[in-house]
């Protein structure tokens, strides 16, 4: 038992050291990487005793961090009342987050498809879930997600609990396995002394989902230098930033990626994917309302951080940033079989010094995440 105590401790301080690590500000490109997974589960010999401790003779874990400060650019995310935020939950949800014993398999964490170091993206167009069934979607950023109103790419989830439920049993694997997968968290001490401490009692399905969601709600990234520029630091952005700004207003995209997010949250059909043939294709919006008029809608993207998560569109089909300003510029793809196009969508002829000012302005958008890298799991 005394040997066992002792790994615990040394997980414990481990657990100490990556908590700490995330505080660093490290101004976008984080060095947190795939490689943070493989902790392995844990083995019989320590199992079997963790399970059947008191839960007050669990270790004990350092102080959880402080929650981060809300982005300088927006309020603190909106709470879920059924889930308020607290710092306990948060630690054990970014564990939980980069841990690949919450797939089915075993194989593969939240993580594998949302990079730290690609704005928490996946930086692929298309990713196979757990079990090998290829996503038509692209896997999107995790940043900023607490002040969506709708979720994924057609809206169909309410909150960020919902969605991180879906996700977990969908992309891995974990449906109808969510008990054993809870089981398996509970056998290992650190972890289960976590749960006691964020929610007094065992890991279970709700108490996971939660933990994870409050991980996602405070994983925003603020202090963007064009926040910095509007805030009156004149130095904040190059000369082309602040003429791509004139260019993005002039050219009608502030009206549908309206700040501070730069999306309006709504839906707009503007032909991505239009091309393919009427059966094969992915019609958004409409999958969840039915309506005729949402056929080809996508939530509109917020525009923060979007230097960071190519490739771009729902279905991850264009792979530069200039390449997506283009087909905004031309007035959406597929011009001429979208019948639906929305009507906010305009060509607008730049030349290639002005899409340049365009781009630097897209650039000066990308924030300073609160957390950049992979915890030390236990
Ligand atoms: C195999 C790749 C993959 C893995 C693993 C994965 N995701 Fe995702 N994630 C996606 C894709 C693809 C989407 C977009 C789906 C859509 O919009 O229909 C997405 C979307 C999301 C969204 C919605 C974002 C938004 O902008 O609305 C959340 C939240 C999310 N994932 C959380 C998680 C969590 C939590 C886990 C682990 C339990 C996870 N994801 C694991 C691929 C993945
Ligand atoms: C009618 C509303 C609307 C207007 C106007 C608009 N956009 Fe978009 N934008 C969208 C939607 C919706 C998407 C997502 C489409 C998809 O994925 O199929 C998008 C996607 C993007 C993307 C890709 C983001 C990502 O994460 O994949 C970029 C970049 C972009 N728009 C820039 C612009 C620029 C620059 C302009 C002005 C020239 C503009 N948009 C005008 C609605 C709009």
């Amino acid at each position: 038992m005394r040997r066992i105590a002792g790994v615990w401790g040394l997980a414990a301080l481990a657990l100490t050291l990556g908590v700490g690590c995330k505080r660093k500000q490290g101004g976008g490109g984080g060095s947190g990487t795939g490689s943070g997974t493989g902790a392995g589960s844990a083995t019989t010999a320590d199992a079997a005793p963790a399970a059947a401790l008191k839960p007050t003779d669990l270790p004990e874990l350092p102080a959880a961090a402080a929650l981060p400060a809300p982005p300088v650019f927006l309020n603190a995310p909106p709470e879920n009342a059924d889930n308020p935020t607290t710092p306990e939950k948060v630690a054990l949800g970014y564990l939980l987050f980069f841990d690949k014993r919450l797939a089915g398999d075993g194989s593969m964490p939240c993580e594998g498809c949302h990079h730290p170091d690609k704005g928490w993206s996946s930086g692929a167009a298309l990713d196979a879930k757990v079990g090998g069934a290829m996503n038509k979607r692209n896997a999107p950023t995790m940043l900023n997600l607490g002040y969506h109103t709708a979720l994924y790419w057609d809206g169909r989830k309410p909150t960020i609990e919902a969605t991180v439920e879906a996700a977990w049993q969908g992309q891995l694997g974990a449906k109808d396995k969510e008990a054993e997968i809870a089981a398996a968290l509970n056998a290992v001490p650190v972890y289960r002394a976590h749960f006691w401490r964020a929610f007094g009692q065992d890991a279970d399905q709700a108490t996971i989902v939660k933990a994870l969601a409050a991980f996602l709600r405070v994983l925003t990234a603020g202090d963007a230098p064009w926040d910095r520029y509007e805030k009156g630091d004149k130095a904040a952005v190059s000369e082309d930033a602040v003429k791509g700004f004139e260019l993005f207003r002039s050219a009608g995209c502030a009206a549908c990626h309206t700040p501070p997010l730069y999306s309006d949250m709504m839906f707009h059909q503007v032909g991505i994917g239009w091309d393919r043939p009427e059966d094969r294709r992915d019609h958004g919006r409409k999958d969840k309302t039915e309506a005729r008029a949402d056929d080809g809608k996508w939530k509109t993207p917020p525009l923060r951080n979007v230097a960071l998560t190519a490739p771009y569109f729902h279905d991850g089909s264009v792979a530069t940033l200039d390449a997506a300003i283009d087909v905004m510029l031309a007035g959406g793809a597929n011009l001429g079989k979208v019948d639906n196009l929305d009507e906010k969508m305009e060509e607008v002829a730049l030349k290639p010094a002005e899409k340049q000012q365009l781009r630097a302005f897209l650039e000066a958008l990308t924030g300073t995440p609160t957390f950049t890298t992979a915890p030390t799991l236990p």
